[in-house]
């Protein structure tokens, strides 16, 4: 992609990108910090927490995403707006992406993330260790929660005063309230279709396009594209694009979930089947064995947000390894990906762009943790 007319101090490959997100997040951190420490304590206590889980750690696509939006729209190219300030407001999702992940844990019941306590465990052993009065648990959920609102406040404040010009942020505005909303969406149509008990993969794929694929990819790549000025062919292509290895890399996540290795996503496996989360991964296998197994079919049906222990997890676990759903989310995956570039293919995308969005497909798809 070309990069190479980055200025020197400013990620000069995408591989770049994450430490300079890094450094912005810290500056800014920086910044915010006397607003809070004037309330004192135990505020603060509450703030390095949210600086620790901001800084320590997370793959950083978002912003990743957003740069190759900018750069392969024609940003530097353009040299209108100053690459530092848009790595700054690219940066800002990194909080939007905090405040979904801690509501997320509250919402999952999830004990660790980023390979450490959740932030609502986190604040339990606080209220425990302080021997406060009153239930540890809420008040662990209740500290989260106020984290999370004041990450998502903090990452309208970063987007806003990250210095690129009224103009741009102008022209990102709607891709900014989009990225925010449909994530929320998502995430409501998410905890219903779990409530429900919601078998028809058709719903399941539509969460995945609204809690992870709109605000992972699609309106990361809208977002920098737009703060670069790229016209609407292009704007078209790359959420098209962002749809569709979005969704994939949901698809790769819930895999992840039920077979990942805890050391390496940081996060529990097995947390989607004691929850009950209705992912395609599990409706597929429920469909396929009502077909092939039917006993098997009601095992897992009655096991999926009933088991709480780890053998009985690992039990619907291996009936799901077993009924080839994973071999058809894996066949979803690779269409996906097909599909996703496909779309570029038609938009007659730049080939360096397209060789570097190919690039981010794979990793984003492929991946580990
Ligand atoms: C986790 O996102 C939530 C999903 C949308 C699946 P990431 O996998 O990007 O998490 P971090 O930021 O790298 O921790
Ligand atoms: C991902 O939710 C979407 C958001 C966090 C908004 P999941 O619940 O599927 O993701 P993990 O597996 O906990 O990261
Ligand atoms: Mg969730
Ligand atoms: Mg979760």
């Amino acid at each position: 992609m070309a990069l190479s007319p980055a200025p020197a101090g400013y990620p000069a490959s995408l591989e770049d990108v994450p430490r300079a997100v890094h450094d912005a997040l810290r500056a800014f951190l920086d910044t915010q910090a006397p607003l809070m420490a004037e309330i004192g304590d135990p505020v603060d206590e509450v703030v390095t927490h949210l600086r620790t889980f901001v800084l320590g750690g997370g793959k950083r696509i978002r912003p990743v995403y957003g740069w190759a939006g900018f750069v392969g729209a024609g940003g530097l190219d353009r040299a209108e707006e100053d690459p530092a300030s848009v790595l700054r407001a690219l940066s800002s999702l990194e909080f939007v992406q905090a405040c979904a992940l801690i509501h997320d844990d509250i919402i999952d019941a999830s004990d660790t993330r980023r390979g450490n306590p959740t932030v609502h465990r986190a604040f339990e052993a606080a209220h425990r260790d302080s021997q406060f009065g009153g239930d540890a648990a809420s008040y662990g959920r209740n500290v989260a929660i106020l984290a999370g609102d004041l990450a998502l406040v903090w990452a309208d404040d970063m987007w806003r005063s990250s210095g690129v010009r009224h103009e741009a942020l102008s022209r990102a505005d709607g891709a900014w309230r989009g990225l925010r909303s449909e994530v929320i969406g998502g995430q409501i149509l998410d905890i219903a279709l779990e409530a429900a008990g919601e078998e028809e993969i058709e719903r399941a794929d539509k969460v995945n396009r609204y809690k992870t694929a709109a605000y992972t990819i699609e309106r990361p790549l809208h977002l920098g594209a737009a703060l670069a000025g790229a016209g609407e062919e292009t704007i078209r292509a790359f959420r098209a694009y962002g749809r569709d290895i979005g969704i994939a890399f949901q698809l790769r996540d819930d895999i992840l979930g039920v077979f990942g290795d805890s050391a390496v996503t940081g996060k529990p496996a097995g947390d989607d089947l004691r929850e009950g989360k209705r992912t395609v991964l599990l409706n597929l296998a429920l469909s396929e064995l009502d077909a092939s197994n039917p006993p098997a079919a009601a095992e897992l049906r009655d096991g999926v947000g009933a088991a709480d222990d780890v053998a009985h997890i690992a039990r619907l676990a291996d009936i799901i390894a077993a009924s080839g759903a994973v071999e058809g989310v894996e066949k979803r995956i690779a269409a996906l990906s097909k599909s996703g570039l496909a779309h570029l293919e038609a938009a007659g995308i730049d080939d360096e762009v397209k060789e570097t969005l190919r690039h981010l497909a794979v990793s984003s798809t492929e991946r580990r943790a």
